[in-house]
């Protein structure tokens, strides 16, 4: 399996050199771990897309030091444009990316051949040193195997990638556990292409939505209009998407008569009693106060950790869709599917 590396000055320093080389690296970031390579050197770019196993119409999120680093790759050419860039520094660095026109730099095997760019600048401090060591940017999609759930611990990573990665970083658990909330600012405001670590309501103490997102914002207590029933203008937001070996489902989906509780790994949002806790073949409580945050950050391992348990079925609660909430259920709409 890939070694796992305690990062300090001399191991951040390998990495760079790895990347440098055009080797993959596996790095922390506050979201959850990428699979990075020097995102202007084409060959690296395509062994990310062969370790993912990721098809080729999925463009990747290139990560940047600084906001200095976003004018040397994208294109800020518009008052508008402009005007966001500016509005995402009070959310810089963290889980927001941008979708922006790209310049010639940026290689279409990034961009899967498109014309815009997602930039993002990432708020763990192993990251940030990584990408001051490196004279490039890092292409990094979630370091899982296409299709399958975001890791958020280094095992994690080790236990997707065998030994296809020269290194695996490891800065410990990611403090939001979900992606990034991935934005497309446009001339009427910005659209929300996927929720993540910034909420929709932090979008909106600095951006004006665009008028079919802020028409969703209307609609979002609809429980059955979730945002996986939406067209989505990102390739990344496949359906079925960040899912378990195992079939999961929301709890008021389960079919008790026909599966028992028995066979069942339950994973809930808050305390469950333990006459009711006890009844599972394996449960855990994400968090005992019901705390969302705490639930993102705990929500991708736990699933994995059902996953390994002697279960048929993984049984999962819902949640409001307000605040992170929102991302929660989107990453769980997908997986129920
Ligand atoms: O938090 C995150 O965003 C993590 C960490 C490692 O930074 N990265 C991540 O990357 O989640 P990935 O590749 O798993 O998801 C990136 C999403 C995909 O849904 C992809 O389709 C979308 O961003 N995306 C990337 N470039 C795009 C573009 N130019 N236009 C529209 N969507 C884009
Ligand atoms: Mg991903």
């Amino acid at each position: 399996m890939t070694t796992i590396v305690q990062p300090n000055a001399s191991s951040i320093e390998a990495a760079a050199n790895y990347l440098a080389d055009g080797e993959l690296v596996a790095v922390p970031t506050e979201t959850v771990y990428g699979l990075a390579a020097d995102a202007t050197n084409p060959n690296a770019v395509a062994k990310i897309f062969a370790a993912k196993g990721r098809p080729a119409n999925n463009p990747l999120i290139v990560h940047v030091a600084s906001t200095a680093a976003v004018d040397a790759w994208a294109m800020i050419d518009s008052d508008w444009l402009q005007a966001a860039c500016q509005a995402a520094e009070a959310l810089w660095p963290g889980p927001l990316t941008l979708v922006l026109p790209k310049r010639d730099t940026i290689p279409d095997a990034v961009t899967a051949g498109g014309s815009t760019v997602a930039i993002r600048i990432p708020d763990h401090p192993v990251m940030q040193q990584l990408l001051a060591a490196c004279s490039f940017p890092l292409a990094a999609p979630s370091a899982n195997r296409s299709n399958s759930i975001s890791p958020t611990r280094a095992e994690h990573v080790a236990h997707s990638f065998g030994e296809q990665l020269a290194m695996i970083l490891d800065g410990g658990s990611c403090q939001y556990g979900l992606e990034s909330t991935v934005i497309r600012p446009t001339e009427s405001g910005i659209e929300i292409l996927r929720p993540g670590g910034i909420s929709k309501e932090q979008l909106q103490e600095h951006f004006k939505l665009a008028p079919a997102t802020a028409d969703s914002v209307a609609n979002e207590d609809q429980d059955h209009l979730s945002t996986a029933d939406q067209s989505m203008p990102s390739p990344g937001m496949l359906s079925k998407h960040y899912s378990p070996a195992k079939p999961i489902v929301f709890v008021d989906q389960w079919n008790t008569a026909e599966i028992p509780a028995t066979v069942v790994a339950r994973i809930s949002f808050s305390h469950l009693p333990a006459d009711e806790a006890s009844r599972f073949c394996w449960h855990r409580t994400a968090s005992e106060s019901g705390d969302l945050n705490q639930v993102a950050h705990q929500l991708f391992d736990l699933m994995r950790q059902a996953d390994r348990s002697d279960s048929q079925l993984i049984v999962v609660d819902r949640c409001e869709r307000k605040g992170i909430g929102a991302a929660i259920m989107d990453r769980l709409d997908r997986a129920t599917r």
